[in-house]
């Protein structure tokens, strides 16, 4: 075992991991554009941008070069009492791409806070108005992050079961899946019908339920639930923590939708995946609700690196890069070669459900086991790619590609081509290994 293995073992508690068998962890040494590299220089293409943070690459030069001039300039200012350029730039500049209903933006660090403070918001908002609204609805299967309000808001399953007890009370409807959207819409005029005027907000995952396994719907449907909701007085959330920044295409998956939410969360890609940054943004009647002489109306959340002036400059140096029009071009291109990708599986009997949003592909290894996280083929399937040089983690069963946009042809091919071969091997066919 190496050296950093023993000293990582010793040390290190690793998150979404078993430690009492977990394989060793990869020391990454460095990394450059799609590329990881281990300390003994074997590469691993970054197939799923760092879980679902990196946009441009890794250690991409302009980045690197805009953080390393803000480090020397402003390291960090407390952000209640004093603002800083960074901040004030950033947020007019994402204001400005988001629907014209978004006025202002609230800072946090991280996507499980930039959720928590959407909530935090949506149920303050209606205790300023003198109402009391503690209800919330989501769907089921969702994944809004590891915090408890975020994870109250996540589907019920054994990432949160021994926090049941702790987490507050939410009612889940199904995602409109297509052939199925009237399911969802009954749902939720059922509970609003139910439970007249108890429900705070709405809050979805806009077009890909990620860490549920990429499920994907329309955009239509979930416009005619912020419509009903509107009408029912519940505020609504999109949570594009994984979707912003290009993923699904437009620059926002609430771009493709023709009813607007009141609030988006943002993260992840934000940075290009270089710095953590959290991001609330809501509508101007929503912060008004806040402006009062009376204190207790006062928005009391706040975090230590809350708009950390190196977290805003690369965000402001990935939106540089994000509106050139050669990373619409890069996204382009990955969105077709995923299209033509998925012809050539869905010929393929051990495939299922291939599909694809934006630069996003995703398909399920069909048997006879239960699809979802825990599905035994998962750790084959992990091992299966990395043997192969390539950083693919399934969940469970489900397979999905998720690259950094500046990733090249012949990389993709790579991807697609130990896809296939994967599709092909025998535990692609049975269930040997459940
Ligand atoms: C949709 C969504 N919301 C929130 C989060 C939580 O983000 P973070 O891991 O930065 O707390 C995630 C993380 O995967 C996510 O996919």
């Amino acid at each position: 075992m190496s050296s950093y293995k023993l000293r990582d073992k010793k040390s290190i508690w690793h998150p979404y991991t078993q430690m009492l068998n977990a394989a060793e962890h990869i020391p990454i040494v460095r990394a450059a554009g799609s590329k990881l590299y281990d300390e003994n220089g074997n590469s691993f293409i970054d197939a799923i941008s760092s879980w679902w943070t990196n946009l441009h690459g890794h250690a991409h030069p302009y980045i690197a070069k805009a953080i390393s001039e803000q480090v020397a300039e402003l390291d960090h200012v407390l952000f209640a009492g004093f603002t800083h350029p960074g901040a004030i730039e950033l947020a007019e500049r994402i204001l400005k791409l988001l629907p014209e209903n978004q006025t202002k933006a609230f800072y946090s660090d991280n996507g499980s806070t930039a959720v928590e403070v959407a909530l935090k918001m949506s149920i303050q908002f209606w205790r300023n108005k003198g109402l009391r609204k503690n209800r919330i609805l989501a769907f089921e299967n969702a994944y809004h992050g590891d915090t408890f309000g975020s994870m109250s808001v996540s589907g019920r399953g054994a990432f949160n079961r021994p926090f049941n007890d702790q987490l507050f009370e939410v009612d889940y409807i199904p995602i409109p899946r297509e052939d199925r959207e009237h399911i969802s819409l009954l749902a939720m005029q059922d509970l609003l019908t139910k439970r007249k005027e108890e429900y705070a907000c709405f809050i979805f995952e806009p077009l890909v339920q990620g860490a549920a396994g990429m499920n994907m719907y329309q955009g239509e449907p979930l416009s005619q639930l912020i419509s009903v909701c509107r009408i029912n007085n519940v505020l609504t959330i999109a949570d594009e923590v994984m979707t912003g920044f290009g993923r699904t295409g437009d620059l926002f998956a609430v771009d493709s939708l023709s009813q607007k939410p009141d609030m988006i969360c943002l993260s992840k890609g934000i940075t290009g995946g270089i710095m953590p940054l959290g991001l609330t943004t809501c509508s101007e009647n929503i912060y008004e609700a806040f402006l009062s002489q009376d204190l207790s109306k006062t928005f009391f959340h706040g975090h230590s690196y809350t708009a950390n002036p190196i977290a805003c400059r690369a965000a402001l140096a990935s939106l540089d890069l994000l509106l050139d029009p050669v990373c619409t071009q890069n996204r382009n291109f990955i969105n077709q070669k995923h299209l033509a990708f998925k012809q050539t599986l869905q010929d393929n009997g051990t495939i299922e459900n291939v599909r694809v949003t934006g630069t996003i592909l995703a398909f399920e290894l069909s048997g006879e086991e239960a699809t979802g996280y825990f599905n035994s083929r998962r750790n084959y399937i992990y091992e299966y790619f990395l043997d192969k040089g390539i950083l693919l983690r399934p969940l469970g069963n489900v397979v999905y590609i998720m690259p950094p946009y500046s990733i090249t042809g012949p990389e993709l091919d790579e991807i697609y081509s130990a896809i296939l071969k994967l599709a092909s091997s025998p535990i692609a066919k049975s269930n040997i290994y459940s």
